[in-house]
């Protein structure tokens, strides 16, 4: 069938195309309908079914057959090793230390933070909490204690599963004093934490509270898996919104296993046996989806792999590790790209691998620059899919879904709207703009299953951040436009949001930890273009009154505090003091007219500036940083 047809199918009746989608979910009692409408514009879908992720990801797969296939691979080129779990091991493993969860108290319903790196182990945890009906909620380790605590504070975790350490290239990264930092500085405290001592770090156990991942499994019982309902959150993970208080966005347990495995076949073409790599972390959303649970559910092999595009030890990893395990999709972001790009801009290390079995590789994140996605379809040969989703929606909204069909590809680009996703471009008075123009995107309600019904704890803040600006729309934070051909342009964010090395961070975060530097009088932080990353944070520091410290010494303080309140993931380097910030009248800042000084762009002067010669002061400032960029 092709792609218009698959999408007219599901537009004329959205509930028998979900319906039919979930015929391939082993459920504990089938769902009657997919949509539950009752409460619009809160919307739920498989309610009343009863199921269990962990049966679905795992248990059915032995059952089936597959217990001999492997399941996960790991792959660390920085520890210069590779293992592989078969279905049948995962599932005992998973078993064991779900059991063990269980025996400290932890049931359904209770929240468990992961706090762990690349190792197979991190998905273990996951699939133990999904076992219990256990809601987990995974930290991307590359955030500080304090953003750790922020997260335990509002998901109150029974349990909080922790490594030792996490290897970066260049340092190891001591997560066991980052955890207790955390537990100290939040008001909830976890019942106990169980860390997996890795072996080039063992970390030091708080007796009565912290407990030895194999000790504690030593004698218990393994768990069976626990059917739970089909809107039971299956995992809250926390996203960047405007202000440094994350959102923490609900996975609904029914939805996703439907959604995510429709996905499998339908984009990433996908079938049982299958290997399949997305190279993120799972502290990220597409680690959710794409490391953990989405190739699982399908039956196939997933990569876990632990090193960085360059650097471990070359530009040729990511090429080695597809043809050693022969990966047939392949999935990673632009900036992974684009720092192989500039390493190899030939693509020399290309050609040293056997890739035939590669099909297709696909880039999400951010925005594909059409350079880069030039650059792989010339040295790889295969389709190069951009694809366009948020942590919120789980899955892509717009992609070219070549399990269905491949369509012609438009550079700059990630293609039309997926079955289930009603896209449009709005003007700021809510009514669709015409082919080609220019809008905020807006996705008409309901969303599909597997997207998030609420945020953890604050319906509310649900409400005013998705629902209300477009009535009857979800209102994405992305800008752009679609074309006359039905393609998706996705320009910019709405909102205060960065994109920092496919990386999601809040402006406004970064604002809110600056603000608290004892000389910082105002702030502003803005995210520059940059040839690598993307997107670079860049703050504006205007000092109290009477503070004679040398600037630079200012600067580095509150480059330093960044990173020891948000964490080096912020790649938070450049800033800069200045006297005045501009504004308009009414003392808004005028963030976007910064940006468009920094990467050198014409800007018309803003009508309502209070006074337009602080952006010559703004340009002088900048230019200091080496901004815009030669
Ligand atoms: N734990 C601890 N620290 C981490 C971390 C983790 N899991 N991941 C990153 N960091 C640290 C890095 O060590 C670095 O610290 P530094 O300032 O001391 O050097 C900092 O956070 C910034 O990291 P990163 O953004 O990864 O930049 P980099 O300069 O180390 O590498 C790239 C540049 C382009 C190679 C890298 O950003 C990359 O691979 N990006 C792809 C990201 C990706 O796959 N995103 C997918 C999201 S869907
Ligand atoms: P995250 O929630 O971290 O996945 O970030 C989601 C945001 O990243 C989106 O709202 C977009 O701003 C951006 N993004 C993700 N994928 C793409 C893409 N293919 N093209 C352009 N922007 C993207």
């Amino acid at each position: 069938m092709s792609y218009d047809k698959v999408y007219a199918a599901w537009k004329a009746d959205p509930n028998g195309f979900w319906m039919d989608a979930a015929e391939a979910i082993s459920w504990d009692q089938k769902p009657s309908k997919a949509l539950f409408d009752e409460n619009a514009p809160l919307y739920e879908w498989f309610v009343d079914a009863k199921v269990n992720t962990c049966w679905n990801a795992v248990d059915r797969h032995v059952e089936e057959g597959r217990g001999n296939q492997l399941a996960i691979i790991h792959d660390s080129p920085i520890t210069h090793s590779t293992k592989g779990i078969t279905y049948l091991e995962l599932r005992d493993r998973v078993a064991s230390l779900a059991g063990a969860l269980r025996a400290k108290g932890v049931e359904k319903g209770d929240r468990v933070i992961i706090y762990m790196p690349m190792i197979p182990e991190a998905l273990e945890a996951m699939l133990a909490c999904a076992r219990l009906g256990a809601i987990h909620s995974v930290v991307f380790g590359g955030f500080a204690a304090h953003e750790l605590a922020v997260r335990i504070d509002d998901a109150k975790p029974k349990a909080i599963i922790a490594a030792s350490c996490g290897l970066e290239p260049n340092r190891v990264v001591h997560y066991k004093p980052l955890l207790d930092d955390a537990i100290d500085q939040a008001t909830h405290k976890p019942d106990f934490c169980v860390i997996f001592q890795r072996e080039q770090e063992v970390a030091k156990l708080i007796e009565g509270r912290d407990y030895n991942w194999h000790g504690f499994q030593y004698g218990v019982e393994p768990a069976d898996c626990v059917p739970v309902e089909g809107d039971h959150p299956a995992y809250i993970l926390y996203t960047s919104g405007t202000t440094g208080q994350p959102k923490g966005v609900v996975r609904p347990t029914a939805g996703h296993l439907v959604a995510l495995n429709w996905t499998m076949k339908a984009i990433y073409n996908i079938d049982a046996g299958d290997v399949f790599w997305a190279a993120s972390d799972v502290g990220w959303v597409v680690g959710h989806s794409y490391i953990c649970y989405g190739p699982l559910i399908a039956g196939a092999t997933t990569i876990v792999f632990e090193g960085k595009p360059v650097g471990t030890p070359d530009a040729g990893t990511f090429w080695r590790v597809i043809q050693n395990h022969k990966v047939k999709s392949f999935f990673t972001a632009p900036t992974a790209l684009r720092a192989i790009k500039r390493e190899d801009p030939k693509g020399e290390f290309i050609k040293e691998y056997n890739l035939k079995n590669m099909q297709a590789l696909y880039l999400a994140g951010e925005r594909a620059d059409p350079d880069t996605v030039k650059w792989a379809q010339e040295h790889l040969g295969v389709p190069v899919v951009d694809h366009w989703w948020q942590t919120e929606t789980g899955w892509a909204i717009a992609a070219n879904p070549l399990g269905i069909e491949e369509l012609p590809t438009k550079i700059g680009s990630p293609s039309v709207p997926m079955p289930g996703y009603d896209v449009q471009v709005l003007d700021e008075g809510g009514h669709p703009v015409k082919a080609g123009e220019l809008g905020a995107i807006a996705i008409k309600l309901p969303l599909p299953p597997g997207t998030l019904p609420t945020l953890w704890n604050a319906e509310a803040r649900f409400k005013k951040s998705y629902l209300e600006h477009f009535p009857g729309y979800y209102e994405t934070g992305d800008a752009g436009m679609i074309d006359e051909d039905g393609y998706l342009y996705i320009m910019a964010r709405t909102d205060d949001v960065i994109n920092v090395a496919g990386h999601r961070l809040s402006t406004g975060g970064m604002e809110e930890v600056l603000a608290s530097h004892p000389d910082v009088a105002e702030c502003a932080v803005i995210g520059v273009s940059d040839d690598l990353k993307g997107q670079m944070p860049v703050g504006f520091l205007c000092l109290n009154a009477g503070c004679d410290k040398p600037h630079a010494d200012v600067v580095k303080e509150c480059v330093k505090l960044v990173r020891d309140q948000i964490g080096p993931v912020a790649a938070f380097k450049l800033a800069c003091v200045v006297d005045r910030l501009p504004k308009t009248r009414s003392g808004k800042i005028l963030r976007g007219t910064m940006v468009s000084i920094a990467d050198g762009k014409e800007y018309k002067m803003p009508a309502t500036i209070d006074d337009p010669a602080i952006l010559g002061e703004i340009a002088e400032a900048l230019k200091g940083l080496g901004y815009p960029m030669a």
